[in-house]
């Protein structure tokens, strides 16, 4: 049964009176307000968070029947769960009795759950199940409006779980489009093409969720903002090639690229700057504390093969960008959740390999190694970022100084290509990306999305 979000919401949360859309949002800039209007972010929430195929999780962190995770859509409280008959399912984390939250543990695994306040209880699928002293009620509790509210569609892509609240959004794979590809990829250099979402990096900062997406096809600020780390990297090497030094020199002259595929999505191909060769992507890899010891393990017991086992623990050079929330990059999945105008929370899961027969017992030791790489850039790497982003609101309180810029490369003879598709490809410095999915969020922002929530009948 789908049941209409009443109409009251939409006047709330449509703005589009509010503003003039076009100047906001220009080819070459941006105003200040799209990260500090508190009106804008409520927006968002609807036009956004909620209209578009948002990730919520993934398939190997709820792999068994009646496994949960508590997530959010925008800022809605989620059950991502797989029910009793196996299908995925994400509840609104909210009591119908009086809203209070159902399920307070981050995971688990439940055939129902029971809200702490007054017992009410719940089958999995979302049914209201039983409540206490019925005797109590007048009304018919086998009525649909009981039973918990959900997400009318959600679906994976390859354990990438996605939900809207948009009746009339295209199907997955069509918003996904050509961002499949880079998706595939990454996969698909993985035993059996699959990986396992391991703990996470938690991390926050005090700024708009935009600036991180602004940032993750940025490759214009790496060896300014990440010095440090760089340096880091390179300080025991032979040659100062390790991690992203690719960057320093002239970084536009190199064969890596970004690209913007459609939807908001973008990815960065740092690929290029990697020796084709078993073990060529190891090579780069800085040194971190713990790793000589595995290294030199599987080199003893694996001889010449030892180079591609170490190839899988190496981070794969790509950050591939999904709109508007989650970004593969290394070997980690980050996902990025808008808190407030002025507060995000991102989140980096580790991802490690299941052993398919083709590792010859070397899982575990490949395991051990992706843990300590992929440690490196969330403490090293991710601070310098989000220090960025957090002078970044500082500096928009200057009321009266208006704009952002983005316009590197825009009007640059030859430099970005776009092909009959709109596939836009620039060198990896380029603000392309950026300018392209801002067109894609203006658009959104005006639009009327048909929201809806869906109950079991
Ligand atoms: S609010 Fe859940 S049972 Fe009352
Ligand atoms: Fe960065």
């Amino acid at each position: 049964m789908l049941e209409k979000i009443k109409s009251v919401l939409n006047r709330l949360t449509d703005i589009s009176d509010l503003y003039d859309w076009d100047e906001l949002v220009q080819e070459d800039r941006v105003h200040r307000l799209i990260y500090t209007d508190p009106a804008i972010f409520v927006a968002e929430l609807t036009h956004i968070f909620g209209a578009v195929w948002v990730y919520l999780g993934h398939e190997s962190q709820i792999p068994n029947n009646d496994d949960f995770i508590t997530v959010r859509l925008g800022l809605r409280p989620i059950i991502l769960l797989r029910d009793s008959q196996g299908k995925i399912r994400a509840l609104f984390n909210r009591c119908t009795h009086r809203g209070t939250t159902l399920c307070r543990k981050e995971k688990g695994s439940a055939r129902m759950f029971t809200c702490p306040y007054h017992g009410w209880s719940y089958l999995n699928t979302g049914k209201l199940r039983a409540v206490p002293w019925p005797d109590g009620y007048a009304c018919d509790f086998k009525e649909a409006k009981f039973n918990v509210a959900q997400l009318p569609r959600v679906d994976s892509y390859r354990g990438f779980i996605f939900g809207t609240l948009n009746a009339d959004a295209p199907p997955l794979l069509d918003y996904l489009g050509g961002i499949t590809e880079p998706i595939d990829e990454w996969l698909d250099r993985n035993p059996g093409g699959k990986v396992v979402v391991c703990e996470a990096n938690r991390l926050k900062f005090k700024g708009n969720w935009k600036l991180a997406y602004d940032n993750s096809g940025d490759g214009y600020h790496v060896v300014f903002s990440h010095r440090s780390l760089l340096e880091m990297e390179n300080r025991l090497a032979d040659e100062a090639n390790k991690g992203m030094s690719y960057y320093k020199g002239s970084p536009d002259s190199k064969a890596m690229y970004m690209r913007y595929t459609g939807n908001g999505h973008h990815f960065k191909d740092k690929r290029p700057n990697i020796q084709k060769r078993a073990g060529g992507l190891w090579a780069v890899e800085g040194p971190a504390p713990g790793s000589e010891h595995y290294a030199d393990e599987l080199r003893r017991r694996f001889g010449a093969k030892a180079d591609e086992l170490l190839d899988l623990a190496g981070s794969e050079p790509v950050n591939i960008n999904v709109f508007p929330n989650l970004s593969l990059l290394g070997n980690h999945i980050q996902v990025f959740e808008p808190v407030s105008v002025d507060e995000t929370n991102v989140t980096w899961y580790g991802t490690s390999v299941i052993d398919d027969g083709s590792l010859g017992g070397a899982a575990d030791e490949i395991n051990a190694l992706r843990m300590r790489t992929q440690e490196q850039f969330p403490n090293f790497g991710e601070v310098d970022d989000l220090a960025n982003f957090e002078e970044i609101q500082r500096g928009l309180a200057c009321l009266e100084d208006e704009w952002i810029y983005m316009h590197r490369g825009l009007e640059v003879p030859g430099r970005v290509q776009t092909d009959e598709n709109g596939v836009v490809t620039a060198p990896a410095t380029d603000e392309a990306f950026m300018r392209e999915y801002i067109k894609e969020w203006k658009r959104l922002m005006q639009a009327q999305p048909n929201l809806v929530v869906q109950r079991e009948p």
